[in-house]
C-alpha cells in the first residue's frame, strides 16, 4: 500500500517506520526541513529504543522516504495519515489548528484525477474532529475529489513504541464509508491484532477514554496508598492482591509520583473539557487529576519535613524523564519537583539515563542544577536522594556504595524502587510511597 504521515513527531515517524517495515511504501512529510535533513542522513530526533535501526534499514530498502512537501506526500499516498500535534489550550480544551492546517493543505493537493484518497486522522483529537475534517476538506477541494475520512487512534507508548506498533493489542479505527474501511483494512493485514471498526466519533472517543481510564487507575492506586500509609499497609502487597483479579489486572497499579508525559495530563484535561462542553461535567477525572497534583505535593512535604529546611541542602535526584526508556521531559514531575525544591533553596545534582539534553533544553535546568554522568557521581555529598523516575538502573544500584558516598542516610523513593528492607539493612532511612518508612 502506498502511505503518506504528515507531521514526523513522535508518533508520524515511528508509525511511519512501522508501516515500511511491514512492507508498504511509505513518504512522511514534515514542515521542518532540518528535521527531514536529519532523518534523511539516517539520525533519528528523539531516543526510542529501536527506532534508528528500522528507520535506516527501511530507507535503505526504499520503502521510507521524507520530504518537506504535503503535495509530494498527498501524490504518493493513497491513504494520508495526519500525525500533527494537538496541544492543549489554557483552558484544557485541545488546540485543532494543526490539524485543521493540514486538512486545508491536503485538500488543494487532491485532483479529480488522483482519484479516491483516504485521509486518516492519528492524532489525538476530541470527539467530532473527524467531522469538521471532512467539511474542511470538502470546502477547500476541486470540485470532484473523492475522499473519506477515518480516525485511527495510537496506543503506543514511549520507550515501547516500535513494539507497540508492530505487536498492538488492538486495532482500533473509526470509518463511515466502505471503500476507506477496506483501504484501512489492507493497510493492517500484516499485522497480528484483533481489529475492532467503529464509526467515525467512537474511535475517536475510545483514544481518550482508554487514556483515561489508564490515568484513573494510577490516581486510584495512589489514593489507596495514601490509606495504606496511615493504617501501615504496603500498597505493593495491596496492588497485587487486587490485580490478581483478572477483572481488574496487576498493569498500572504502580504507585508514584504520578503521571506525566505528553498525553495522559492533556488528554485527562481534554476529556474533562470535550464533555463539560457535551453538557456532562465529568468530576471523576478532576479527582484523578487533583490526585494526580496532590502526589507530588505529599511528596515534596515528606521531603521537607525530614530536611527541615530545603534551603542548601544538597539532594540528588535519580531522573528527569517522565518516565523510564525515553529522553522525553514533557509534564515529568521529576522536572516540577526539581523545580519546586530550587525554589525552596536546595542544591540539586540530577542524573538521568537519557534525558539530561532535554532537561537542559526543554526543562529550564540548564545552570541551576549539576547534571551527573552516572548515579555514584550523581549521590556524592549528597544528604538525601531522591528516586523520581522508574529508570530500572536505579533498582539496581549498589546501595552499600550509595550510602558510602552520601553525607546523609536519606531515601525519598517516589516509584517504589528499592527494597525497604534492604535500603534499611544498608543503614538508610528509607521513605517511599504508600509503604511504611524503614530505618528510621
Ligand atoms: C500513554 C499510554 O500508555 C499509551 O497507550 C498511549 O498511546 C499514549 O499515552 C498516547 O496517548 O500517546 P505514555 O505517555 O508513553 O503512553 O506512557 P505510559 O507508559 O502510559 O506512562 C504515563 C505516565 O504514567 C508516566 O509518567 C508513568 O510514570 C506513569 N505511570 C504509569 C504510573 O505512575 N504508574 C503506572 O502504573 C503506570
Amino acid at each position: 500500500m502506498k502511505i503518506s504521515i504528515i507531521g514526523t513527531g513522535y508518533v508520524g515517524l515511528t508509525t511511519g517506520t512501522c508501516f515500511a517495515e511491514v512492507g508498504h511504501e511509505v513518504t512522511c512529510v514534515d514542515n521542518n526541513p532540518e528535521k527531514v535533513q536529519t532523518l534523511l542522513d539516517g539520525k533519528i530526533p528523539i531516543y526510542e529504543p529501536g527506532l534508528e535501526d528500522l528507520v535506516k534499514k527501511n530507507v535503505a530498502a526504499g520503502r521510507l522516504k521524507f520530504t518537506t512537501s504535503t503535495e509530494e506526500g498527498v501524490e504518493n499516498g493513497d491513504v494520508v495519515f495526519i500525525a500533527v500535534p494537538t496541544p492543549p489550550q489554557p483552558d484544557g480544551s485541545v488546540d485543532l489548528s494543526f490539524i485543521e492546517k493540514v486538512a486545508r493543505e491536503i485538500a488543494v493537493c487532491l485532483t479529480p484525477q488522483s482519484g479516491y484518497k483516504v485521509i486518516v486522522d492519528k492524532s489525538t483529537v476530541p470527539v467530532k474532529t473527524g467531522e469538521k475534517v471532512a467539511e474542511t476538506v470538502k470546502r477547500y477541494a476541486k470540485p470532484g475529489c473523492e475522499f473519506g475520512v477515518v480516525s485511527n487512534p495510537e496506543f503506543l507508548r514511549e520507550g515501547s513504541a516500535v513494539d507497540d506498533l508492530l505487536n498492538p493489542d488492538r486495532i482500533v479505527f473509526g470509518s463511515n464509508d466502505e471503500r476507506a474501511t477496506q483501504l484501512m483494512q489492507k493497510i493492517y493485514e500484516p499485522f497480528v491484532a484483533p481489529v475492532l471498526v467503529t464509526d467515525v466519533e467512537s474511535a475517536e472517543l475510545i483514544k481518550h477514554a482508554a487514556n483515561s481510564f489508564l490515568a484513573l487507575k494510577i490516581s486510584y492506586i495512589n489514593a489507596v496508598g495514601r490509606i495504606c500509609e496511615k493504617s501501615g499497609a504496603d500498597i505493593e502487597k495491596v496492588a497485587e492482591g487486587i490485580g490478581m483479579d483478572d477483572r481488574i489486572g496487576r498493569k498500572f497499579l504502580n504507585a508514584g509520583l504520578g503521571y506525566g508525559g505528553s498525553c495522559f495530563p492533556k488528554d485527562i484535561k481534554a476529556f474533562i473539557a470535550i464533555s463539560e462542553s457535551l453538557g456532562y461535567p465529568f468530576d471523576l477525572l478532576k479527582q484523578v487529576e487533583q490526585i494526580n497534583d496532590d502526589q507530588r505535593t505529599l511528596f515534596l512535604s515528606k521531603i521537607r519535613e525530614k530536611l527541615w529546611v530545603l534551603q542548601d541542602k544538597k539532594i540528588a535526584v535519580l531522573g528527569l524523564a517522565f518516565k523510564q526508556n525515553t529522553d522525553d521531559v514533557r509534564e515529568s514531575v521529576a522536572i516540577k519537583l526539581i523545580h519546586e525544591m530550587l525554589a525552596e533553596g536546595a542544591q540539586v545534582t540530577a542524573y538521568d539515563p537519557e534525558a539530561t539534553e532535554t532537561a537542559k533544553k526543554f526543562g529550564n535546568l540548564d545552570g541551576k542544577i549539576t547534571f551527573a554522568e552516572d548515579v555514584y557521581s550523581c549521590v556524592e555529598g549528597a544528604e538525601a536522594l531522591v528516586i523520581a523516575t522508574e529508570w530500572p538502573e536505579f533498582a539496581h544500584a549498589d546501595l552499600a556504595k550509595v550510602r558510602e558516598l552520601m553525607s546523609a542516610n536519606l531515601i525519598f523513593d517516589g516509584r517504589n524502587l528499592i527494597d525497604p528492607v534492604a535500603a534499611a539493612n544498608q543503614g538508610f532511612e528509607y521513605h517511599s510511597i504508600g509503604r511504611p518508612v524503614t530505618g528510621a
